[in-house]
């Protein structure tokens, strides 16, 4: 912690940029509250990963005591989370979305249950309604925070619906032995149950950046920001990207969503699928192995393509790894990482 008061430089992808005045002991994201910044934030704890920022300019280090779940990779390439880094001196950070993607305030809303769906051995597709009187604008990608009926928890899910589809808002949910969602989902969630969210949050979106190549890799339910950006991408007016989908389940009894790629690929013939189980037996079209070294096998990657990653920290440091590798830029690597919190 320094002593005394800082100057920190906040930029916006588009240009757009404040300087912020950091007191002691504060964190770069309190001081940008304060300010009131159009920053993305949520669990202001360090485990979501909204608030992401590069520091390109300076020292600035998570406050003692405080957890983050940056990976070292991360880290490495200057990668801060803002709501638990205090600045080491006058300093200067980036962020990797525009200054109007904040200013859309999440909100809380009222829905109800349409369909609970099982699509997996261990995967259910909840669609939700929001009630009359109740909107929330996103951006594809980004998450919500949903009540677990009958508890005090919340648990954060990506949506896989685009903002088009609303006020019918589509989660993929895994089951987890044991979670509180996962309890109420199989044994008692039903058509027309009340379910309260608050959202939208998440720095992890579709970019501006649409007409370059997209990549997206996606393990196990890390599909349903990839299915809304996709949506989305086709939605667009235009010459569509090339975007090569690559998604990975543990066996052939979690893959879902199969008849639903297939469609995408029947309207966005620029779409092209890789899907993979980590242990055999493997159906017809499925290969066995994992959803990242399929990327560039035999082929020429674009240096300029956006990649977006969903899914447990292994497969997003190993897909970083290797798409550096592959020559793209790390600022056009965007990583939404699964939380233990699922639980
Ligand atoms: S708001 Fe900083 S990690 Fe969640």
């Amino acid at each position: 912690m320094t002593l005394t008061s800082t100057k920190v430089a906040i930029a916006f992808s588009d240009g757009v940029e404040h300087e912020l005045t950091v007191e002691p002991g504060q964190t770069v994201l309190d001081a940008a509250v304060a300010a009131e910044l159009p920053i993305l934030y949520q669990c202001r704890s360090g485990s979501c990963s909204s608030c992401i920022a590069t520091l390109v300019e300076g020292e600035a280090e998570t406050r003692p005591g405080a957890s983050s779940t940056l990976l070292a990779a991360e880290r490495a390439e200057g990668k801060r989370l803002l709501c638990v880094t205090e600045p080491r001196g006058d300093c200067r950070f980036e962020l990797g979305y525009d200054s109007a993607a904040g200013t859309a305030k999440p909100v809380d809303a009222q829905a109800f249950v349409n369909a609970v769906e099982k699509v997996a051995a261990d995967v259910v597709r909840l669609e939700l309604e929001l009630a009359d009187g109740y909107w929330m604008d996103f951006r594809p990608g980004q998450f919500v925070q949903v009540a677990v009926p009958g508890t005090d928890e919340v648990r954060s899910y990506s949506m896989a619906s685009t903002p088009a589809d609303l006020p019918k808002v589509e989660l993929l949910i895994r089951i987890l032995p044991g979670g509180v969602m996962s309890d109420w989902l199989v044994n008692r969630a039903k058509p027309d149950d009340v379910v309260k969210l608050s959202g939208p949050y998440g720095a992890f979106f579709l970019r501006e950046k649409v007409k370059a190549p997209h990549i997206m890799i996606a393990g196990g339910t890390g599909l349903a920001p990839m299915m809304s950006m996709i949506d989305s991408i086709r939605a667009t007016s235009g010459r569509k990207p090339k975007v090569i989908l690559s998604f990975g389940c543990q066996s052939e009894d979690g893959l879902f969503h199969r008849d639903a790629i297939d469609l995408r690929q029947l309207w966005l013939p620029t779409l092209d699928v890789r899907i993979s189980v980590d242990r055999g037996p493997a159906p017809d079209g499925v290969r066995v192995g994992n959803p990242v070294e399929v990327i560039g096998n035999g082929e020429t990657i674009d240096p300029d393509s956006v990649a977006y990653l969903c899914g447990p920290p292994g497969m997003l440091a190993a897909a970083r790894q290797h798409l550096e590798a592959l020559g793209l830029s790390p600022d056009n690597i965007f990583a939404e990482q699964f939380t233990a919190s699922g639980a």
